[in-house]
């Protein structure tokens, strides 16, 4: 079911022209959750708000549980944790035969002792560049099948056991499918596995029986942006998701990985306008296939924002705004998390840099820590978001 809120454009830009300047925390009007924390507006909806961290030791300059600036931010902000990257198969698992959780321990450590819940990111990233190199050159013998079989089962088997109900919800695959065609990727395990799709349900149904009680994520980066890229991967993972309907396959959310993009200087709502409607066309598709929703990895690549730090940050946030009263238009939608906190530590400035060659703007805080008005767009988007809850 669908809220009957629907946000036009002219009134989330009214909204976001009341956020506050960069480098302040208060300074919105009514309504933008001034002064409350993301977390707790995220909650007073239904949600809750979170985002990745890093792996550090002290006093190394990252977006780490260790660097306590950035930890300052987490405690404050957010409810929820993922792993950036620690849990990825490249970090836990040096050789077929072991395992290595030291990362990703002292991680948990962290997010327990201070009560955050956790997210399992992720048990298994579909693309051949990001397995680890000893997997793209692995001999699975004389019965593939159940060489793999055995392999992907007790990497799942593994985690779930050694972290029990401390996850609450797994991005069970990730990326499975080939934004160019639609299909599901082809690779080493793929390939051991008679196929994407025994591989894919494999996984969730031992996840589901490993971890009972956890929320089984696909998760994946189609995003709203209009291309025929955007469109052929949207196709794709519809058709990904009607099949593990139709095979019983135990999913139970669509994780969106929210990567979005402003790609062109164009006026914001210019761009909203050609999103929209195709969005909201596939999100009614996948929760009518009863799927809950996840925002898991949320930040806005800026690259083709103008140069001009308070008109970029004014372009990020309405982006953002207008992106995420959709998303939050769906009672469905359940966690937010945001792919970091800080600009200063964001995987954004390395990839698919500006022409300025200038730091990426796209999470809440700048490189110095201090908010902007994309913080703010966040906590105006929840404030006046209906409560899933009614
Ligand atoms: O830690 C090593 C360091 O020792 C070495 O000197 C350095 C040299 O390249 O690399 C460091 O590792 C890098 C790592 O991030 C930690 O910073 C890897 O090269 C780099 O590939 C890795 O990038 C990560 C990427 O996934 C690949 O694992 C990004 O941090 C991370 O944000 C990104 O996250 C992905 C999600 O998992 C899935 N969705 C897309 C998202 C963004 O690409």
């Amino acid at each position: 079911m669908k809220f009957s809120r629907r946000e036009g454009v002219a009134s989330f830009l009214a909204l976001a022209a009341t956020a506050c300047a960069p480098g302040t925390l208060g300074g919105a009007g009514a309504g933008s959750g001034q002064g409350e924390t993301l977390k707790d507006l995220a909650a007073r909806s239904g949600r809750r708000f979170g985002s990745e961290l890093a792996f550090g030791r002290p006093g190394e300059d990252r977006g780490s549980f260790a660097n306590p600036l950035y930890a300052e931010i987490l405690e404050r902000e957010c409810e929820v944790l993922v792993p950036e990257n620690e849990l990825k198969w490249a970090w836990t698992r040096p050789s077929a035969s072991t395992f290595d959780f030291r990362q990703f321990d002292a991680m948990g450590d962290y997010a327990t002792a201070k009560g955050f819940a956790l997210r399992g990111h992720t048990l298994f990233w579909a693309p051949e560049k990001w397995f680890p190199q000893w997997l793209v050159a692995h001999d699975f013998g004389a019965q593939p099948i159940k060489a793999a079989e055995t392999m992907l089962t007790e990497h799942v088997r593994t985690v779930c056991r050694r972290y029990g109900p401390r996850i609450g919800s797994y991005d069970v695959v990730n990326e499975a499918v080939e934004p160019e065609t639609g299909a599901l990727r082809d690779t080493v395990m793929t390939r051991a596995m008679g196929g994407g799709e025994p591989m894919l349900d494999l996984m969730f149904h031992t996840a589901r029986s490993e971890a009972p009680h956890a929320q089984l994520v696909y998760n994946d980066y189609m995003s709203w942006e209009r291309g025929t890229e955007d469109e052929t991967h949207i196709a794709g993972v519809l058709k990904l998701l009607e099949g593990f309907r139709k095979r019983g396959t135990p999913v139970d959310a669509l994780g969106i990985q929210s990567h979005i993009r402003l790609l062109k200087d164009a006026p914001v709502a210019e761009i909203v306008r050609e999103s929209e409607g195709p969005w909201r066309r596939f999100l009614d598709a996948v929760v009518a296939m009863g799927y809950d929703l996840v925002i898991t990895e949320f930040d806005v690549n800026d690259r083709e924002a103008p140069d001009d730090i308070a008109i970029r940050d004014r372009m990020v946030a309405d982006y953002a705004r207008a992106y995420l009263d959709i998303m939050l238009g769906y009672e469905q939608l359940g966690d937010v998390l945001a792919w970091g906190m800080v600009d200063r530590y964001s995987w954004l400035t390395g990839f698919d840099p500006r022409a300025d060659k200038s730091i990426k703007r796209g999470t809440p805080y700048d490189a110095q820590f201090r908010a902007k008005p994309l913080r703010e767009a966040i906590a105006a988007a929840f404030a006046t978001a209906s409560s899933r809850h009614g």
